[in-house]
C-alpha cells in the first residue's frame, strides 16, 4: 500500500509522539509511514522517542538563524529532503508562518489542547491553554485536531474530543487528563484519516 510520508515537528516531551509512534505499531495508521522528527529544540525527550522507534531525527533551532524566513527556509529543505507529503505539529511550540504553510495546503496538522474556538490563538499554547479554562471556570474542555492554515489555530477541524473539569484539577492535573482521554486518541486517528486522503 502507498503510504504518506510524514514528518513530525516536536518542542518537548513527545507524549503525543510517542502516540503516533504507539497507534503505527499496533497497526492504526496503514496509510503513513514516520519519515523524520524535527525538533526546534536539542535535547528534547521527544527526540529520544523517535530514536528510540528507529526515526530519523533532526534539529533545526529558530535561534541558530538571524529571521523566521531564514529558519523556516531550513525547515523547508529538510522536508523537501525527505520527501515529506504530510506534516504532524505534534506539541510544536512555534507558529509558522502564511508563507510557509502555502507549501502544504491541507498537509499540515496540529494538536490543541481545547475545543476550539475556545482557549486558541496566540499565546495559548502547552499548559497555559489549562489555566485559561479554569480561570474561566468551564466545566468541559477537550482536544483539537485541525489542519493549519494562515490563523493561529484556524484551521479547518478534523477531530475534536470533550474532557470534563473536576473539582480540585489543577492546570497540571487537567493537561494530563486532556492528554490521556482526548490528544493521544483523536492526533493518531486524525493522522490516519489525512494520511489515507493523500495517498488514497
Ligand atoms: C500538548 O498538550 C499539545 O496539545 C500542546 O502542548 C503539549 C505538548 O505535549 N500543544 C500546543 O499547545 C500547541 N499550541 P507533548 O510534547 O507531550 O506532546
Amino acid at each position: 500500500m502507498k503510504k504518506a510520508k510524514i514528518a513530525v515537528l516536536v518542542s518537548g516531551g513527545g507524549t503525543n509522539l510517542q502516540a503516533l509512534i504507539d497507534a503505527a505499531g499496533r497497526g492504526e495508521l496503514p496509510h503513513g509511514e514516520f519519515s523524520v522528527v524535527i525538533s526546534n529544540k536539542p535535547g528534547v525527550f521527544a527526540l529520544e522517542r523517535a530514536a528510540k522507534a528507529g526515526i530519523a531525527t533532526c534539529v533545526v533551532e529558530r535561534k541558530a538563524f538571524a529571521d523566521k524566513p531564514s529558519f523556516e527556509a531550513e525547515l523547508l529543505k529538510k522536508l523537501k529532503e525527505y520527501d515529506i507529503d504530510m506534516i504532524i505539529l505534534a506539541g510544536f511550540m512555534l507558529v509558522l508562518s502564511a508563507d510557509f504553510v502555502k507549501n502544504f495546503p491541507d498537509r499540515i496538522i496540529n494538536v490543541h489542547p481545547a475545543l476550539i474556538p475556545s482557549f486558541c490563538g496566540d499565546g495559548f499554547y502547552g499548559l497555559h491553554v489549562h489555566e485559561a479554562a479554569l480561570a474561566y471556570g468551564v466545566k468541559v474542555t477537550g482536544a483539537t485536531v485541525h489542519f493549519v492554515n494562515e490563523v493561529t489555530d484556524g484551521g479547518k477541524i478534523i477531530l475534536q474530543k470533550a474532557v470534563e473539569i473536576q473539582e480540585g484539577d489543577t492546570p497540571e492535573t487537567l493537561q494530563k487528563r486532556v492528554m490521556e482521554q482526548a490528544e493521544w486518541i483523536i492526533l493518531p486517528q486524525a493522522a490516519e484519516k489525512v494520511a489515507a486522503q493523500i495517498v488514497g
